[in-house]
């Protein structure tokens, strides 16, 4: 089966009241992490590269793993987006690899860390919309800042400063046609993102209620949505690792989300400290092994795991086939229409 646009995942996501986890893939182990988990819970997918991923794999090896992700996996639809474009042209070099969605993350600039202004974001992002929807891509963009910790994709701040603000949001969907809104509630990237269980008085959930209510057609992301479980914490820290003691996005809360207008949800962090874990276990447990494959094929399995859970929690499971995938080609069509 071809890659599908993501527009046409989300739509399905929206009629039928679930959500769609997005899981970051740097490597053939991730890759085939997500599309077993995908299999066994019968989910569609979104995979989505970084520009650190690509620039780590290189395009070509990315692209070629996932043609044979949709070449072994024909049950199951999957997008390929671009996670926190930083430019048109990053954007525009994904379009052309075969991507079927991308983000242009005008909400900084091209930096990947400094606050953009509204009109800086509309002009950019509508230019990506138009480029994007004249081939048939779905895409993404992004109001307000989240917190991010030196990961380049935000503001280095609480995340609080930046929340995305209702009105603003009205417009922004007006002024640039996005499919599909990442909006800033108090998150942030990486596994460092609460020092508590988070309430209301840090993770602004109440913000998505509104947004939702003035945009009920838009389409929601939650960026830094890893829930940075305790037994994954644990178990790094058991075998040498130091994760500092935190906190992350409960899944209850992603599941309020869900309820009320968002359907792509961004997990990276969990999958990267399940894998961290169980190479780190090998080696602590076995350190006679040298075999490659004999400690990334746990780390394989432990994400695939994470993913599975994640697909079970956000309602995608089961829904893998549902619809008959359209095409970016059809995609046009209706971008034209309207
Ligand atoms: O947006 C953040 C994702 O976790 C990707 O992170 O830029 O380190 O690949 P990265
Ligand atoms: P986490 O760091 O919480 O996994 O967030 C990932 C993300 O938002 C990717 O864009
Ligand atoms: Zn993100």
């Amino acid at each position: 089966m071809p890659l599908v646009p993501m527009r046409q995942l989300l739509d399905e996501a929206a009629a039928k009241g679930y959500g769609v986890g997005a899981f970051n893939v740097n490597n053939m182990e991730q890759i085939q992490a997500i599309m077993e988990a995908a299999k066994e819970t019968a989910s569609p997918v979104i995979v989505q590269a970084s520009r650190g991923a690509r620039k780590y794999t290189n395009d070509r090896f990315l692209y070629h793993l996932m043609m044979a992700a949709a070449e072994l996996y024909p049950e199951i639809s999957i997008v390929l987006h671009q996670d926190h474009g930083n430019s048109p042209e990053t954007c525009k070099s994904a379009i052309e690899m075969g991507f079927t969605s991308v983000m242009m993350d005008g909400s900084l600039m091209p930096d990947g860390k400094t606050p953009s202004t509204f009109e800086y974001n509309v002009k950019v992002t509508s230019e990506v919309v138009k480029m994007a929807h004249d081939k048939g891509v779905s895409v993404e963009g992004e109001l307000g800042c989240l917190g991010g910790i030196e990961d380049g994709h935000g503001t280095g701040g609480s995340g609080q400063e930046h929340l995305t603000d209702p009105d603003q949001a009205v417009e922004f969907v007006e002024r640039t046609g996005v499919d599909a809104l990442a909006v800033a509630i108090g998150t942030s990237h990486g596994a460092y993102k609460f020092s508590k269980k988070p309430d209301k008085s840090v993770l602004a959930m109440d913000r998505i209620l509104e947004i939702h209510k003035r945009l009920p057609n838009c389409h929601l992301v939650m960026h830094g949505s890893s829930s940075v479980p305790k037994e994954l914490q644990d178990l790094v820290n058991k075998y040498g690792g130091k994760i500092k003691p935190t906190f992350g996005v409960p899944i209850e809360e992603i599941q309020i989300g869900i309820k009320n207008g968002v359907r792509k949800i961004n997990v990276d962090t969990d999958c990267r400290l399940a894998i961290t874990g169980a190479i780190r276990q090998v080696f602590a447990e076995s350190p006679e092994k040298f075999d490659p494959r004999e400690y990334l094929g746990p780390a394989r399995e432990a994400m695939k795991k994470v993913v599975s859970e994640r697909m079970k929690a956000f309602g995608q499971a089961g829904h893998a086939g549902d619809f008959k995938p359209m095409s970016l080609e059809d995609m046009k069509k209706f971008y034209k229409k309207r």
